[in-house]
């Protein structure tokens, strides 16, 4: 493609430093928005199972207290980094209830605009260009993107079923050159693995042994099923010290779209990242702010609605799917289930056929990184009662 041509199509290339865009991986998929359109225009309708978005309602607390605190004019005001005193509070709170854990709201509590934006800007927080970073693959996008933008060297570990997709604290032990971070992610996107809290011990100890800092993204802490709890940091001995932990208000609250979140961990670290960011942003909406400590206050009974329907939505697609001949298992954890493409295409060519044939959108999984090749992910983001269609529609297209 030629520069004018990429400037007119608005990916940036044109405008971009030589290398800076081009060293980005690929988007497997980018067609999907025009495939989705034009089946739309011949009247067929889509089934979208790619993004990790449920779309349940939201907590009440959540829409009366930010409806009142629109109306409030200091909370227009710039939130900067600390935000909303009330949120950090709400936050320590739920870290208190939930890991018994005694952290203080001031030092080592980060509010963070979504964690995705705080989980890349952690790479300038932490490395100098050239140092080591290790990330899982497949993974979330920024456990790439905020280190390959700070010029480090990024190992990819590729997750393995045999490995129970972790990533054992060996390759931390012998990851080559000045490792100075390293990205888990449990429950994990996109594998929906779990990590019990002895491996998550054992990854402190080498990450302590390494001097590297630990980057644990819990997004997925309050998404688990068939009694499993999962572990953090905060639990850990050593644990707090060693770096930092990332929670969301995304999945644990369907709060998707209202873009918050929060760090907690080492007091420096939560300095640092704090300093980076006052370089990047001036803070969330603080009505926000207002309305997911309103939540956080009192977090439980959604949580328990929140698993009651999406345990739902699993064992429905748990069934569809098999009763469709593909391999799935019922996750332990997170939104996803994840499994092998049947027969020999690629996750790409795999999915594009399928969503040509089927109307369904399933992520490939080489779109979160080469480790993800050969496999899929499914999104438990359509309602109970739809996913016997999804199912039928798949095996026909099978
Ligand atoms: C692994 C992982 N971490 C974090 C997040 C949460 O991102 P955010 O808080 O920016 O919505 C997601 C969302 O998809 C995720 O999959």
């Amino acid at each position: 493609m030629d520069d004018s041509r990429a400037a007119l199509l608005g990916d940036g290339r044109a405008w971009a430093p030589p290398g800076r865009l081009e060293g980005l991986p690929p988007y497997p998929l980018a067609d999907v928005p025009d495939i989705k359109a034009r089946l739309l225009a011949e009247g067929r309708t889509v089934m979208d199972l790619g993004v990790g978005d449920p779309g349940l309602p939201v907590p009440e607390a959540a829409v009366e207290t930010l409806r009142e605190a629109v109306g409030n004019p200091a909370l227009s005001k710039y939130g900067f980094q600390r935000g909303a005193p009330r949120y950090r509070q709400a936050i320590a709170g739920w870290l208190s209830r939930r890991f018994d854990a005694d952290v203080d709201p001031d030092l080592e509590v980060l509010p963070v605009i979504g964690s995705k934006e705080a989980i890349a800007l952690t790479a300038f927080a932490v490395l100098d260009p050239g140092d080591t970073v290790l990330i899982p693959d497949p993974g979330y996008a920024p456990y790439f993107g905020g280190p390959y933008f700070a010029g480090a060297d990024v190992i990819r570990y590729g997750l393995r079923a045999e490995e129970g997709y972790l990533i054992p604290p060996d390759a931390i032990r012998r990851a080559r050159g000045r490792l100075r971070l390293v990205y888990i992610n449990y429950p994990n996107n996109p594998t929906s693995a779990v990590a019990e809290a002895d491996y998550l011990q054992e990854v402190v100890d080498a990450c302590r042994e390494r001097e590297a800092v630990l980057l644990f993204d819990n997004a997925y802490s309050e998404i688990t099923f068939d009694g499993f709890r999962a572990p953090g940091l905060l639990e850990m001995d050593g644990g707090r010290e060693v770096g930092l932990e990332f929670h969301s208000m995304s999945k644990t609250y369907n709060m998707t779209g209202w873009r918050l979140g929060w760090a907690t961990g080492d007091r420096g670290l939560i300095g640092a990242l704090r300093r980076v960011k006052t370089f990047f942003d001036t803070g969330a909406f603080m009505a926000l702010q207002t309305a997911g400590a309103a939540v956080l206050e009192n977090p439980d009974e959604y949580i328990r609605f929140n698993l009651d329907q999406l345990g739902r939505r699993r064992a429905a697609a748990v069934s569809a799917f098999r009763d469709a001949g593909l391999d799935v298992t019922a996750p332990r954890g997170t939104l996803y289930l994840w499994f092998r493409v049947p027969g020999q295409s690629t996750s790409e060519d795999f999915c594009r056929r399928l969503l040509i044939d089927s109307g369904v959108v399933l992520l490939p999984g080489s779109a979160m990184g080469p480790g993800g090749e050969g496999f899929v992910r499914a999104s438990l983001a359509i309602p109970e009662d739809r996913w016997e269609e999804a199912g039928r529609r798949i095996q026909e297209a099978l």
